[in-house]
């Protein structure tokens, strides 16, 4: 049935429609998969590029090795990896998926979007496509957007996908960034289920812009449009004033974090695990501290990966379920932050 047009008794236009079925449903994780590149980059390998050491990057970050992909190799390519073993995982097939959602700060193009091409790589056919661009938040506002779309009724199945190619707009002449960033991608495929089986316990995202310089890449948009001399000067990378993000990162990631417990009625001992956002070792550990939860509960894969943006918790979530270690009923605690400056966490009850 066609779409209708009506008038709320206040005379504003509302749009009902026969094709959105009524809810409430309820989410659920039912497949994930993730992807890095083969070519390692290690501490040592810095060491070339300027003054720094493997005992330093180790001792201030957690971070031993990192995923470069190839010039050719793009985040759609990086997603699509993702993407096929999450489908795989979850026994469906590309044109099951009603919705294809990339976060990214490093799409193919400025536009189209990179969730598009990589439902096209797929083999999806006129399904919906978006993308995210929080930065390093991608996913913790990703999962709010695809359990809504499911709990409302709009889409059946949606797939979230994570995937960054960093080393692209890494400048490798900065000792302070450049160490940090790596490539890959994560996905994850959210399906509905029936409202008492609702795995979706809270969120709370947030951020703030008035200080957008923290954290960047300033040439290449409508403000600062690429040209030789931002080319020249590396405006076209990466910023980071690391050191006062870290202070932010590990106040926003405890303060979410109680702020969703207490409003899915949990306290820190009722949680299972702790996915954060990886961008050094010491901000996970200094958050996990504050919130007072045993460090075996935390999940941290930074050693390997470094910090891959949008694509570190879904990577890392695929990881623990490949190792068989979430069970039914856990309760998983998302948190994360990134360039905005943006923030968010997400309580989330596991059921396989
Ligand atoms: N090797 C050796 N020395 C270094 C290096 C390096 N790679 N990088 C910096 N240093 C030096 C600095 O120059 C400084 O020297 P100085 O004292 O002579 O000036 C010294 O080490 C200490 O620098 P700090 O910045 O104070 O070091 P800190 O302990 O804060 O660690 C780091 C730096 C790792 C960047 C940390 O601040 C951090 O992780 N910050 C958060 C980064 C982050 O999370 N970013 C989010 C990005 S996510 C996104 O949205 C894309």
């Amino acid at each position: 049935m066609a779409d209708r047009w009506s008038r709320s008794r206040t005379g504003t236009p509302v749009i009902t429609t026969s094709r959105v079925p009524a809810g409430p449903y309820g989410a659920r994780i039912t497949g994930v998969g993730h992807y890095v590149p083969d070519h390692v980059m290690r501490n040592e390998d810095f060491e070339k590029l300027f003054e720094t050491s493997d005992e330093w990057i180790v001792s201030r970050t957690g971070m031993r090795e990192r995923r470069y992909a190839s010039a050719a190799v793009a985040a759609s390519d990086l997603a699509t990896s993702a993407a096929q073993p999450a489908l795989l995982n979850a026994g469906l097939g590309a044109n099951d998926i009603d919705c294809y959602i990339v976060a990214t700060v490093t799409p193919d193009y400025q536009f189209p979007a990179t969730a598009c091409l990589v439902a096209a790589n797929l083999g999806a056919v006129g399904k919906a496509a978006f993308d995210i661009e929080i930065a390093c938040s991608g996913f913790i506002y990703a999962l709010p957007v695809a359990a809504s779309f499911i709990r409302a009724g709009i889409f059946r199945r949606v797939m979230i996908i994570g995937a960054e190619k960093l080393s692209g707009i890494t400048n490798m002449t900065d000792r302070n960034s450049a160490i940090l960033f790596g490539d890959g991608a994560g996905a994850t495929i959210v399906e509905r289920t029936d409202f008492e089986y609702d795995c979706f316990l809270a969120c709370e995202l947030g951020a703030d812009g008035t200080n957008p310089d923290l954290l960047r890449v300033e040439a290449g948009g409508s403000r600062y449009p690429l040209t030789v001399d931002s080319m020249t000067a590396n405006r076209h990378k990466m910023f980071m004033s690391g050191r006062e993000i870290f202070k932010y990162a590990v106040n926003k990631m405890v303060e979410t974090s109680k702020i969703v417990l207490a409003r899915a009625n949990l306290t820190t001992d009722d949680v299972s695990w702790v996915i954060p956002h990886q961008a050094n070792r010491r901000i996970i550990e200094a958050a996990a501290k504050r919130l007072n939860v045993d460090r075996a509960k935390v999940i941290i894969n930074i050693e390997r990966y470094g910090n891959t943006s949008s694509a570190t918790i879904p990577i890392a979530l695929s990881e623990t379920i490949g190792n068989n270690v979430i069970k039914d009923g856990d309760i998983i605690l998302f948190t994360g932050f990134g360039g905005g400056l943006s923030w968010g966490s997400v309580a989330w009850r596991w059921r396989s």
